[in-house]
């Protein structure tokens, strides 16, 4: 821990990050926001800047806050121009109402609530809620499951998605910290800086939340609980 925050703080330094308002960045609205089981949204939350973004996608979904869609667009015309990669969006922003229906239909489908929520979260758990997660494609009908990972598009979405300001959010490594299976196609908009931090400490969202929060705040762990 302490090689960490060492890490973290020179990192910081080096992205030049403003730390100034650590805080607000992580509260609701900001890009920082943990969201997970422990710490949830109100079923009313909503942003207020959801827009399509200009890509290839699915039947699903795919609104998210303006500043991750725009970050989205330059990510897949990156995947494009880069490495001939054609990505599609497939499920952005999800109210708390569609994610409790989306696991419902998820307990239904596996029979077992603790088999489902490793799958998926329950409604206010999920960081779609916040506009600022895609669930990504390799092809129209491409499948969300382990496979897509060792996809030529799955590799470069976990190469890069960081220059944009993404993170793979729930690696296979983590489950037990994050609370689900691996999930290669679940990017997260964290803000260009720290996506970039995130992919060089080569650690889960909430660990890097709790290392920010000792560096930045002293520990205050009351700043995302809302
Ligand atoms: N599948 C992810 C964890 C979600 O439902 O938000
Ligand atoms: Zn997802």
């Amino acid at each position: 821990m302490i090689r960490l925050i060492a890490l973290l703080t020179v990192l910081l330094s080096m992205f030049s990050v403003n730390t100034a308002n650590i805080a607000e960045q992580m509260a609701p609205d900001g890009y920082l926001m943990l969201v997970n089981r422990q710490y949830r949204l109100p079923a009313a939350y909503e942003p207020e800047d959801l827009v399509k973004p200009n890509v290839r996608h699915t039947s699903g979904s795919i609104l998210m806050r303006k500043d991750a869609a725009k970050a989205l667009e330059l990510l897949f015309a990156a995947a494009k121009e880069e490495a001939g990669l054609t990505l599609y969006a497939h499920s952005g922003y999800r109210s708390y109402s569609t994610q409790q229906a989306i696991f419902q239909r998820k307990i239904n489908e596996v029979k077992n609530i603790d088999k489902a929520r490793l799958l998926v979260a329950d409604p206010g758990a999920s960081e779609h809620q916040l506009g600022l997660a895609m669930d990504v494609k390799g092809s129209q009908n491409g499948k969300l499951n382990a496979a897509f990972g060792k996809t030529k598009e799955g590799i470069w979405l976990a190469e890069n998605a960081y220059r944009f300001g993404f993170i793979i959010r729930y690696k296979e490594e983590w489950t037990v910290i994050t609370g689900y299976v691996y999930e290669p196609w679940h990017i997260r908009y964290v803000g260009v800086e720290h996506a970039a931090i995130i992919h060089e400490l080569d650690i889960p969202f909430e660990e890097y939340i709790e290392s920010l929060r000792l560096v930045c705040l002293g520990g205050n762990t009351e700043e995302s609980a809302i």
